[in-house]
């Protein structure tokens, strides 16, 4: 009998339990929604009782990957008795006659969060697997809790294992995922081990090729999460697209206790202290009338503190509320219109060379497009850490999110498919209560085709049923009008499903010089808002020549300025969110003493110098108001 159907039954039937045998029931229900591993979303895991895991871990590097396979190519992690030659198993000899060939302990240290190949000078092209290894006691704060373990992103694949028990298996380089710990901890003397794989594969989301750097790694945060037995898990507090007078949403417990429970949800400023039930499936769903709301601009940044309570668990978090929308060919914040002033970012921090991680890297980034003028950030080209999106919430920038559905990926495979979904599953879930988030982008760049077409279209439907609030939008294709190679329009089946238009085009770099952009004119046709989601060229800072001299400041800067003419010709312009803030790295770029491995595309330098087009692009804003 599945489990799930053992569970239901027994709590059908618990009301005809003896008290002792109810105990009893309820302590089994518990070991086995823990032997189920039970998923769990874990929203706002940063303000959850949690333990960081975060610091120096050991780390062996390897590219045969012989701590998981044995000579004969067999995982051991799909054997009975692996042995030692497993390295999950964080071996060590029994005595002096013992064979181990490893060991984690005498091994050299790498910090976490943080990737490898800004870390270690061997590792900066290395693409392969890397064991990681943390040990550590643990001690409940009640023998009943659960415990999970959380990664805010690992890239690429990560097999995961706690004292040498396999947790599972996880793919995807830039969304979080837990697992459910609870009979596996000890109190003392835990070792938890993974596998990192950052190989590229032409299956894989992001695809073989990419003009970013391929940073291995446990990116991002690890964290030891405990709850009660039955937990707050997931919820959704936002504004109600269908009537902006309405909060509405819903919280959802986990545990086996979840059903007609009762939870508490409290918004002070709003006059909101009510308690919601929950249904069969542990869901309370609620909508309440509000007056007098503050809403949440980039002029008015303004977040409520919200607090749910269930049994002596309380969770807080600090939400803004907000409308957005398109009509015609606008995008409507709050019902008024808004140009996006924005900047393309990647998630990399330039003074580092490696990537951004934390709460600092995250300001130093913020604050750059903030004092460029900017409104609105497009996070390139897959989803940026945690710490990203609140700090957008907290200064009012609104946000691009995007999965790496990048370039020519494998349309025709259903895995791949599966793993984009996933991604963009796992984003929505930790985003959905951010108003900074106003878009969701299905892709950058990719060839038309109809699998494509199929495939971006499932993702939208995806996208959609998880969070109808937002807008859905991709960087889209363009073509040259046959008839008038100076005419250009947006040729992408695509547009047809996406709520807003956008494109990258890089004329005066990639398609002639700048003077080319005065005779180009834009023929869009489609009736929807339209934003830039690239346009650029490089220089290398401190690079000087007149504006016809590649790679000086002065080209880079004529673009913009002949870009930001031809581009204000475009009716439905609604945003623009030039390539890009900062230089950053790339295999693609190997031009000696201007590129060095760097895209150069950056208003701003590797050292953080201001490039002449950053003040260009920041003019354009400022005339371009509030
Ligand atoms: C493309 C792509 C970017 C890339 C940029 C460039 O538009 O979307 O990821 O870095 O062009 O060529 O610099």
């Amino acid at each position: 009998m599945p489990v799930e159907t053992l569970l239901k039954l027994i709590k059908q039937n618990s009301g005809k339990l003896t008290p002792m045998i109810k105990t009893s029931t309820s302590l089994l229900l518990i070991l086995i929604t823990s032997l189920m591993g039970g998923e769990a979303t874990l929203i706002n895991s940063g303000n959850r009782h949690i333990t960081n895991l975060n610091g120096e871990w050991n780390y062996i590097v390897d590219p045969y990957e012989n701590g998981y396979y044995n000579y004969r190519y067999e995982a051991f992690d799909q054997q009975t008795h692996p042995g030692k030659g497993a390295f999950f198993n964080n071996s060590k000899p029994a005595d002096k006659t013992d064979l181990v060939e490893y060991d984690f302990d005498k091994s050299d240290v790498i910090y976490v969060p943080g990737d490898w190949n800004s870390q270690k000078e061997k590792l900066f092209y290395y693409e392969g697997s890397v064991w990681y290894k943390k040990s550590f006691d643990y001690k409940k704060a009640n023998s009943r809790n659960r415990v999970f373990v959380r990664f805010g992103a690992v890239n690429y694949q990560a097999d995961v294992y706690l004292n040498g028990e396999k947790l599972g298996t996880h793919v995807g380089g830039f969304t979080p995922f837990n697992y459910e710990v609870t009979n596996l901890l000890k109190d003392v003397d835990n070792f938890l081990v993974l596998k990192v794989d950052n190989k590229r594969h032409k299956e894989a989301v992001p695809t073989l090729n990419t003009d970013w750097w391929n940073y291995g790694g446990i990116t991002r945060d690890v964290i030891i999460v405990e709850e009660a037995p039955t937990f707050i898990d997931d919820y959704l507090i936002q504004l109600n697209p269908e009537n902006d007078q309405q909060i509405k949403g819903f919280i959802q417990l986990n545990g086996v206790e979840s059903e007609n429970q009762r939870i508490r949800l409290r918004i002070p400023q709003l006059g909101i202290n009510k308690k919601v039930k929950t249904g069969a499936t542990g869901r309370a769903t609620f909508s309440y009338k509000i007056k007098n709301l503050r809403r949440w601009s980039p002029k008015t940044p303004h977040l409520y503190d919200v607090t749910l309570n269930y049994g002596d668990q309380t969770l807080g978090d600090r939400i803004g509320f907000r409308s957005i929308e398109t009509r015609d060919s606008n995008i409507l914040l709050n019902g008024k219109k808004i140009f996006l002033k924005g900047i393309s970012i990647h998630e990399e921090n330039p003074l580092r060379g490696g990537r951004a991680y934390s709460p600092e890297d995250a300001e130093l980034l913020l604050n750059w497009a903030k004092n460029l003028g900017c409104n609105y950030v497009r996070l390139a080209h897959y989803p940026h850490n945690e710490y990203m999106v609140r700090l957008a919430d907290e200064m009012g920038i609104m946000v691009w999110e995007e999965i790496p559905v990048y370039w020519t990926i494998d349309w025709n495979n259903p895995d791949t498919y599966k793993n984009a979904e996933n991604q963009l599953t796992e984003v929505i879930q930790r985003d959905k209560n951010r108003s900074s988030v106003i878009i969701w982008s299905m892709a950058n760049e990719t060839p038309t085709s109809p699998r494509r077409h199929e495939f971006l279209g499932k993702l939208a439907t995806h996208a959609r049923g998880l969070d109808p609030t937002r807008l859905i939008s991709a960087a889209l294709e363009q073509s040259t009008d046959p008839n008038d190679p100076m005419v250009k329009y947006i040729s992408d089946e695509f547009a047809d499903v996406v709520d807003v238009l956008s494109f990258n085009e890089y004329i005066g770099w990639y398609d002639g010089t700048h003077e080319k952009c005065q005779k180009i004119s834009w023929n869009i046709t489609q009736n929807k808002p339209v934003i830039i989601s690239e346009f650029g060229a490089g220089a290398k800072y401190g690079f000087h020549g007149d504006k016809l001299t590649r790679w000086s400041e002065e080209y880079q800067n004529e673009v913009y300025v002949e870009t930001l003419k031809m581009l204000d010709k475009i009716p439905q312009l609604s945003g623009v969110s030039p390539w890009i803030l900062a230089d950053f790295r790339s295999p693609r770029r190997p031009l000696p003493d201007i590129q060095d491995g760097w895209n150069r595309k950056g208003l701003i330098s590797d050292k953080g110098e201001k490039k002449q087009a950053f003040f260009t692009l920041q003019a354009y804003f400022k005339a371009k108001g509030d």
